[in-house]
């Protein structure tokens, strides 16, 4: 399949922010920036705010998504939240596996690969998030996470599932820090990823896969990010809580020399 196939994407995560109040005047601002825009925007927001987020944005181009989730259908978990809930309300997508879950909760590649699963039979579009550390980057094990990342948190799920998920290679020493991987070394572990993904599946299935980068991504490095040939979108943490910046990193899906809207 011809690289232009897959589709394009930009990501907020707006982690643990934002009121209901805060989030309407969000996007009464966001909504007229990018009515335009020919790619997909997509907002992954606190659980209380799935509901009302899905109705403001309905009939627009922003499709609203979680950031967690468990990994069973239902039970006595207290405090958790599973994946049909997360449907009713009107997620479309879930990221899974995010740096601060894993470092911060203890999530492991295998339970990561559970909520994966999970989420796919709930037609639930995962976004499966890997990385290294700054000391695993430099150790030179970099290669050797993202595999094993991918690898496990993969596992299982048949080949034919590959197109609904998202990979998003965020390096955990970019995260939040104001220091973004500079373009060729997101491309390279971008393609490092692909072929990766080409020995669980065939290559066909693997050159479908959309794979985001993310770590302080910002209007000011947004479009040579996107220039690279397998940067297909960008997660976006920080920038994504403004309104005018998350509509200008939109926005440079058009500006980008290379036209990857097309
Ligand atoms: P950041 O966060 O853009 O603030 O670095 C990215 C993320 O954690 O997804």
């Amino acid at each position: 399949m011809p690289e232009q196939a897959r589709r394009r994407a930009v990501v907020g995560n707006w982690k643990m922010y934002k009121t209901h109040a805060e989030a309407e005047s969000y996007f009464a601002d966001l909504l007229p920036r990018v009515k335009d825009t020919s790619v997909e925007v997509d907002l992954a927001v606190p659980f209380t705010l799935i509901q009302m987020a899905a109705q403001l944005t309905s009939g627009t181009k922003i499709r609203i998504g979680a950031q967690n989730m468990n990994d069973a259908s239902e039970g006595a978990f207290t405090g958790e939240i599973a994946a049909r809930m997360l449907v009713e309300a009107g997620a479309k997508f879930v990221i899974l596996g995010h740096s601060e879950r894993r470092r911060l909760f203890g999530e492991t590649d295998a339970l990561v690969n559970r909520k994966l699963k999970q989420a796919l039979q709930n037609s639930l579009e995962p976004i499966l998030c890997v990385g290294e550390t700054l000391a695993e980057r430099q150790d030179g094990k970099t290669h050797e996470v993202l595999e094993r990342q991918i690898k496990e948190g993969l596992a299982g799920i048949p080949p034919e599932q590959l197109d609904k998920l998202y990979i998003a290679y965020e390096p955990v020493w970019a995260i939040g820090a104001g220091k973004t991987a500079a373009p060729q070394i997101a491309e390279e572990a971008h393609t490092f990823i692909r072929q990766s993904l080409t020995t669980l599946t065939e290559p066909q299935m693997a050159s479908r896969t959309i794979l985001l980068y993310g770590g302080s991504v910002h209007p000011r490095n947004s479009g040579a990010l996107l220039e690279q040939p397998n940067v297909d979108g960008l997660l976006v943490g920080g920038a994504s809580l403004s309104p005018e910046l998350f509509g200008q990193i939109v926005n440079a899906f058009h500006t980008s020399p290379l036209g990857k809207d097309t």
